[in-house]
């Protein structure tokens, strides 16, 4: 069922179609509504035999390649904010070039789609040996990744066939937000916002449904970005890793040069790159970080920038003061889930864009799927 197009031209289209679906499957059986007198909560069976020992652990490391490291570090704030403890970010191949250190007292998290990536393998391998607990997140029942972990969670978002991937990001955040509210169930003072949490998670397949409505206008922006020869995406926050994210999805399927770009960051370089001329999108929806967007659009347009905004639905006016813009106005969820939302724009600007440029959107020139060798 899941091995055929369906009615899709490609699988990544069909991929970034079926993401309210997979997303359904993702938290099955995992989110408990709560009765008359029960608390909201969430079960993932896979690790809560570990929990104890992941909140006695003095830091958390996320370690992934590609989409699976961007979707960690989607949810690195809400580890943060829920669970209180240190969250940091290790790109698999940069840890063992390092031989970073890795504690006894560390829970390493380890994602990845397929479970065989290399890098990844050879990082859990050396996280093992300096004896931290491991946990697996990944898509494939029986992988090397969920074999040799000592507890995780499959993502449940179904098979996975075009090498960008698509389903997998929004179904990992999920998992991460998940793994969040189970590490952090022990705190009464963050119960509603945990509560707000999984409210949001109900609600999140029939938003991405709303959101996939865009596909025309992101075809026809597609249409004008065609023969640009960069795209620049700029994010804060919970969306710093919607910039990096979307600027993969621009570069590894339609071949046109982008860099995600955390927007903090922008005076210390790549405002140097601003011009008439140079297409840039900026995230700016609501949320705490939201006025200091504001202000990162303001000093784009004092530099004449061509701004595409994505914003909250309703935001068109605020978002664009000083300077014209073309906006993709996307539905409001809780803050820590609006990545799964965002992405879904720039999943479908970069497959409009391949298709549009003539090049083949399921398998990328010198991509593989699974990068099983060093
Ligand atoms: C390859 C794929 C990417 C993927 C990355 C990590 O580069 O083309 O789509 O994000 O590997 O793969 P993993 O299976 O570990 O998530």
């Amino acid at each position: 069922e899941q091995i055929n197009k369906g009615n899709y031209e490609h699988y990544m289209q069909k991929e970034i179609h079926e993401q309210p679906e997979s997303l359904t499957t993702t938290m099955r059986g995992r989110l408990l509504r709560g009765g008359s007198s029960k608390a909201k909560s969430v079960l993932l069976g896979g690790i809560k035999d570990h929990l104890k020992t992941i909140r006695r652990s003095r830091r958390i490391v996320f370690i992934g390649c590609g989409t699976s490291y961007n979707a960690a570090l989607a949810a690195r704030p809400i580890l943060e904010e829920l669970t209180g403890i240190p969250v940091t970010m290790e790109i698999a191949s940069d840890l063992l070039d390092r031989q970073g250190p890795i504690y006894r007292e560390d829970t390493t998290v380890f994602v990845s789609q397929s479970g065989e990536t290399a890098d990844t393998l050879q990082a859990l391998e050396y996280a093992l040996e300096n004896g931290a607990l491991c946990v697996g997140i990944t898509n494939t029942v029986g992988s090397a990744i969920a074999r040799n972990t000592h507890c995780g969670v499959h993502i449940n978002a179904g098979c996975e066939i075009g090498v960008a991937s698509t389903k997998a990001y929004t179904s990992q955040i999920v998992v991460m937000a998940m793994l969040a509210l189970a590490i952090g169930s022990d705190t009464i003072s963050s119960q509603a916002r945990r509560e707000a949490i999984i409210d949001g998670l109900f609600d999140l397949p029939s938003k991405v449904r709303e959101v996939l409505k865009l596909d025309q206008e992101l075809k026809d922006l597609a249409n004008l970005l065609i023969a640009e020869q960069s795209l620049l995406v700029f994010g804060r926050g919970y969306n710093y890793a919607t910039a990096l994210e979307g600027a993969l999805k621009v570069k590894e399927v339609s071949l046109m040069h982008s860099e995600g770009i955390l927007a903090g960051e922008m005076k210390h370089g790549p405002l140097a790159l601003v011009d008439e001329t140079l297409p840039i999108v900026v995230v700016a929806t609501r949320d705490a970080c939201f006025s200091k967007q504001q202000s990162v659009i303001q000093q784009l347009h004092a530099r004449k920038g061509r701004l595409i905004v994505m914003c909250t639905k309703g935001d068109a006016a605020s978002v664009c003061v000083g300077g014209a813009c073309r906006v993709i106005e996307v539905p409001r969820v809780e803050d820590c889930l609006q990545p799964v939302i965002n992405i879904v724009p720039l999943q479908l600007l970069a497959y409009h864009l391949t298709v549009l440029r003539g090049y083949n959107v399921d398998q990328p020139r010198n991509l593989a799927k699974s990068v099983t060798t060093q």
